[in-house]
């Protein structure tokens, strides 16, 4: 679905009226254009900032950057046009007080960032709750996902601020580390913003960043439209190979999609008691194995509990989580997925209103908190096969499913991101391909939102 205001306000003299207004002013996001070559991974020179205790950690940082051929400074003086990106290294904080400094050089430059510039900060987790702990760490560590989210709601012209959450022993130079900080630099992560996603070791560098999952066999429901569609392509795009599955219905959808990636057609309903089985059958049978479940079907009945039926709520959580996961019975199992040297993944879609809720989402969102509680749990036995289980939890993305909801509540929600704009289904499938990769096998068990930084559960 096309968003008129923002094509209206994006440039021109539209763009003028809304800011004497003080209305929202959406901009066209930096995107990841398969057709343009040479396009850099960020669009100007790299700033990496850091407190005083974390100068030898951003000095790590800074040599990874410099193996991609950014342009990288650690001052912000002189002559170096706009930057494309600030990488606040935070990592060393002992204390909330050591962020004011990089804090306040961080907020010299933001008035020089290019359009679609990024800031992304790298920072250690914080103790969780009833864990011996010195407050002052604590406090420092925790004061970091404030920041960032607050950084994050006044950036403009499409930048955005994310952050990577280290876990105490894992090192700058991780290849999830260096994974995640790639994405969040590229265009692939024009979306996601406000967010902190917390990174443990493992792992694996790819051979190719450009394209990670050659070699790799993947699954995606409800692949016949909206963002299973655009997961198959962007999947396909990074040299795997795709089983697209839905229902009979969308069989024309399907074959399409599925041409246009090279992939396989499944006409399969998810609910069918033995899908898991008829899947694997296909992936194996066509490609010798299955290593990556994407979880995407998924079905709106939105209705007031006052008002619900029982096939509404009964029949949308047979399709949004019962089926994921009698299908993860049989995925999960030791053995099943992976091959070739490829890790296990499972990747679902749960959602923001399973985070924040939703009015006349009762079933939905019961629904989409049950796939995260699902990955939570998937985290372990996964890790075990030397695989994840994550999640991605779009905020209001442009599909068909969303140009079902009327006109005045869509368009609320579309404006209610720091974003201003709601997102394209790619922006989610360019999440779930990073998740799928495997410079991304230190991130397990979580949730990432492709969002915009919407307003709700923030
Ligand atoms: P969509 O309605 O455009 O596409 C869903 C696809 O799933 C359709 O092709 C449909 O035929 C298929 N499907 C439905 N039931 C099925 C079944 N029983 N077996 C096999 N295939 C089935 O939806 P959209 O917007 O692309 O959403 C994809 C996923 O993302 C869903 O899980 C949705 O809940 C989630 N999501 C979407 C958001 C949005 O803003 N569009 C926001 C948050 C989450």
């Amino acid at each position: 679905m096309s968003d008129t205001y923002l094509e209206l306000v994006s440039g021109g003299p539209g763009a003028g009226v809304a800011k004497k207004l003080g209305l929202p002013r959406p901009v066209r996001l930096r995107r990841t254009d398969p057709a343009a070559v040479d396009v850099p991974l960020v669009p100007g020179p790299v700033l990496v900032l850091s407190d005083a205790r974390s100068t030898p950690d951003a000095d790590v940082v800074a040599e990874g950057l410099l193996g991609w051929d950014l342009d990288v400074h650690r001052d912000a003086r002189g002559d170096h046009g706009r930057w494309g990106a600030v990488v606040l290294v935070l990592t060393g904080l002992t204390h909330p007080a050591e962020l004011a400094a990089p804090a306040l050089e961080l907020g010299s430059v933001l008035r020089s960032l290019t359009p679609g510039a990024r800031v992304v900060t790298l920072s250690r987790t914080a103790p969780a709750a009833g864990a011996p702990a010195d407050p002052a760490v604590a406090a420092a560590r925790q004061g970091v996902d404030g920041f960032l989210r607050s950084l994050a709601k006044e950036l403009r012209a499409g930048a955005t601020g994310n952050g990577l959450v280290l876990g105490e022993d894992v090192a700058l130079a991780a290849p999830s580390v260096r994974g995640g900080l790639r994405f969040l630099l590229s265009a692939r992560s024009a979306f996601v913003d406000g967010q902190l996603l917390p990174v443990g070791g493992g792992g694996e560098e790819p051979a190719d960043w450009v394209r990670p999952l050659v070699g790799t066999v993947a699954v995606v429901t409800g692949a016949a439209r909206g963002i299973g569609a655009a997961v198959a392509r962007v999947l396909a795009r990074d040299g795997a190979q795709v089983v697209g599955v839905d229902v009979p219905a969308a069989g024309e959808g399907l074959a399409a999609v599925m041409n246009e990636v090279r992939g396989t057609a499944l006409q399969l309903d998810i609910t069918a008691p033995d899908a898991a089985e008829r899947i694997l059958a296909v992936a194996r049978q066509r490609y010798g194995h299955l290593d990556v479940v994407v979880h995407n079907a998924g079905i709106l009945r939105d209705k007031l509990l006052a008002n619900m039926t029982p096939d509404r709520f009964e029949g949308l959580l047979d399709v949004n989580i019962t089926a994921p996961l009698r299908m993860n019975e049989t995925f999960a199992a030791p053995g099943v997925l992976g091959g070739a040297g490829v890790a296990p993944r499972i990747i679902s879609l749960a959602s923001t209103s399973g985070i924040a809720g939703n009015r006349g989402q009762t079933n939905y969102a019961t629904a989409k908190a049950g796939i995260i509680g699902m990955t939570r749990a998937l985290a372990a036995p996964l890790a075990g096969a030397g695989g994840t289980a994550n999640a991605v939890a779009p905020g209001f993305i442009e599909t068909d499913m969303t140009a079902s909801i009327p006109p005045v509540p869509r368009e609320i929600s579309r404006r209610s991101s720091s974003l201003q704009q709601g997102g394209q289904p790619v922006d989610v499938a360019e999440a779930i391909a990073f998740l799928a990769s495997p410079q991304a096998g230190g991130v397990n068990g979580q949730v990432l939102r492709v969002c915009g930084q919407l307003v709700v559960g923030q």
